[in-house]
């Protein structure tokens, strides 16, 4: 065989294998965002709560390897991966947790010390790690990823060719540039995710004792106006609030808890992602 249809082989078994484990699965969701730290892993873990809830079969994807979030959202550590064995071969299982399948590699790894991973390393690792878990039939695997636009988003979307994407933004990052490179990338010709659309966190906020005042602390209708200025639909507002942090740091996200205001706010998003998908 010459190395072109080595190449090629070895590709389509790539592809058998991920086909496989991940070809149930009916819609792909990347949550990303032109900068760090505005709140894709909160919005990914809560709408998959939320998605969950409304009934759907839901997995959530940690795709950060340098920033593993979902061992702290969902308090899990290692040693609760099982494996199984499926047509002769070995699969991990995703932990379950609040009616949603979840994998990080942070549940394999230590997350105190640093992965001191290259891009092409860490970018094969994290294909793996999620064509090697047993997903089952699912409506919608979301997929928690890193900040940005690098080598990993590519090689990511490349691979699991996403039904659509979801960026998130905050008030005082509304730098429309970083948005707008993240959502080329996505929509490149040779990629196609469409856009979902945009969602604004830590919008506004709702103190406990007076659930239906906002207070626009960073100004308001900045996420509508971003959204209006890259031509891609608004998702609407989540709240900044102590609720969402400290539900994150206990490790049950705020939408498990349908009291709560947060909640509805990801639920109406919920909505919003499935009407844009039909
Ligand atoms: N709406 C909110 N209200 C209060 N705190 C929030 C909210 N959204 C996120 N946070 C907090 O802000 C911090 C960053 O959030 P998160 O980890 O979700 O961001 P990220 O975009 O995934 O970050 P990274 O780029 O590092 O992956 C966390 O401590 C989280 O608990
Ligand atoms: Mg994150």
């Amino acid at each position: 065989m010459n190395p072109f249809e080595e190449r090629k082989k070895q590709e389509e078994a790539r592809q058998a294998a991920i086909k496989m484990t991940m070809g149930s699965i009916k819609h792909i969701i990347a949550v990303g965002s032109g900068k760090g730290g505005v709140g894709k892993s909160t919005v990914a873990a809560n709408l998959a709560i939320a998605l969950a809830a409304k009934g759907y079969k839901v997995g959530l994807a940690d795709a950060d390897v340098y920033g593993p979030s979902l061992p702290t959202l969902f308090n899990i550590n290692k040693a609760e991966i099982l494996a199984t064995n499926v047509e002769g071969r070995e699969l991990m299982l995703p932990v379950e947790r609040l009616g949603v399948k979840l994998m990080s590699i942070g549940f394999m790894v230590d997350t105190q010390s640093p992965l001191i991973w290259r891009g092409p390393m860490a970018s094969n690792a994290l294909t793996q790690l999620l064509s090697e878990t047993y997903w089952g039939e699912l409506d919608f695997l979301i997929l928690d990823m890193p900040p940005g636009t690098g080598d990993i988003q590519l090689t990511l979307v490349q691979t699991f060719h996403p039904s659509g994407s979801i960026f998130v933004c905050t008030p005082q990052q509304l730098a429309v540039a970083d948005v707008r490179r993240a959502i080329n990338m996505f929509e490149d010709d040779q990629i196609a995710v469409p856009t979902l659309g945009l969602v604004e966190n830590m919008a506004y906020f709702t103190p406990e004792e007076l659930p239906n005042n906002k207070y626009y602390i960073f100004g308001k209708d900045g996420g509508m106006k971003l959204a209006e200025e890259l031509k891609v639909n608004f998702l609407g507002q989540i709240p900044i609030s102590c609720s969402i942090s400290e539900a994150n740091d206990k490790g049950t996200p705020v939408a498990a808890n349908p009291d709560s205001v947060e909640c509805k706010a990801f639920l109406e998003l919920a909505d919003k992602v499935v009407a844009r998908l039909n």
